[in-house]
């Protein structure tokens, strides 16, 4: 008999395949996002459980989850979606996906830094609404990246994947990190040790952060004060990194040129004033996005699956 394992969301093909020949799937008809409860059901009886961002696999859940579940691997790097510290009283372990999502994260921040900075949103929305009325020299004016001053928040993998395509575009590069980098690995950039110092370096503000106690709600108002005026920030972090409020405040009032967003707080049900702005390009969390990084953290979700029930050790464990 096959181990039994629940998973909460449709798969990509090759990764589906691979699940079904070790494991008797059991998941639900549609490809919704599942309740706590619905998941609970999914799970009760199961060796396993494969969970997706957007999950609430909280306390809660983790005091009702049925005892035959000793691990879950998440579709996922970041795991703010599953509570660490409930995870490790049950006993469960926690597998996510590191490494495999660093370039495809990498374009999609480059893509929100090109659309924002030269008004992708405006300019398709007038070709596909027939408003487009002729070249003009004032026509959507937007922003030169090359040159300017990036900064960046986070300089891990992502975060450095993303400078190294800012080379490309000949950017002073500036980053913020918890520990510097060694040389050969900044290549040129400049280090902060503090955010503070960072910001007043930023005509762009990448943010690499993963969401904790401490950056939930950084990018505030005093924050974006300390930006050059006209600065644009984008964000394939985590929406709760940003206070939406004090972020449209500063959309709206010309303090910011423009935000390129990824991720939002409570997606998908977004702050509404993002789609009334028209110096935003916003995106449906599509870091990860393509057929070869969905498969590769599929297979790596898997790997963390197929070690923990071989007996081995569990490859990409996220501890407390
Ligand atoms: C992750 O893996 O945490 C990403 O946000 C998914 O794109």
């Amino acid at each position: 008999m096959k181990p039994v394992l629940a998973v909460t969301r449709r798969l990509p093909d090759a990764v589906a395949k691979r699940a079904a020949d070790s494991y008797d799937i059991r998941t639900q008809e549609d490809d919704d996002p599942l309740t706590r409860a619905e998941i609970l059901a999914l799970c009760h009886g199961a060796d396993a459980a494969l969970v997706s961002v957007g999950d609430p696999i909280d306390a809660e859940f983790f005091d009702h989850l049925s005892d035959s579940v000793k691990i879950i691997a998440t579709f996922s790097v970041g795991t703010d979606h599953i509570d660490l510290a409930a995870a490790r009283k049950k006993g469960v372990i926690i597998g996510n996906t590191p490494g495999v999502l660093t370039d495809a994260t990498a374009d999609i921040a480059w893509l929100l830094i090109l659309g924002a900075a030269r008004r992708a949103s405006e300019g398709e929305a007038e070709v596909r609404n027939a408003t487009w009325s002729s070249w003009r020299p004032t026509h959507l004016m937007g922003t030169q990246v090359t040159g300017k001053k990036l900064g960046i928040v986070g300089m891990g993998r992502i975060g450095q994947a993303v400078a190294k395509r800012a080379r490309g575009f000949d950017m002073d590069i500036h980053y913020y990190n918890r520990r510097q980098l060694p040389a050969d690995q900044e290549m040129g950039a400049t280090y902060h040790d503090s955010i503070e110092g960072l910001l007043p370096h930023c005509d762009f503000l990448s943010l690499h952060c993963p969401s904790t106690p401490e950056t939930r709600g950084m990018v505030n108002a005093d924050f974006i004060a300390k930006l050059p005026d006209g600065a644009i920030i984008v964000n394939t972090a985590r929406g709760d990194v940003v206070n939406d409020q004090d972020l449209i405040a500063a959309l709206k009032s010309g303090k910011l040129t423009a935000a390129g967003l990824d991720v939002f707080a409570g997606e998908p049900n977004i702050e509404p004033a993002y789609r009334d702005l028209a110096n935003t390009f916003l995106l449906p969390h599509l870091g990860s996005a393509t057929v070869e990084t969905r498969n590769a953290m599929g297979f790596r979700a898997l790997d963390n699956i197929d070690a923990f029930v071989a007996g081995k050790d569990v490859p990409f464990t996220v501890t407390t």
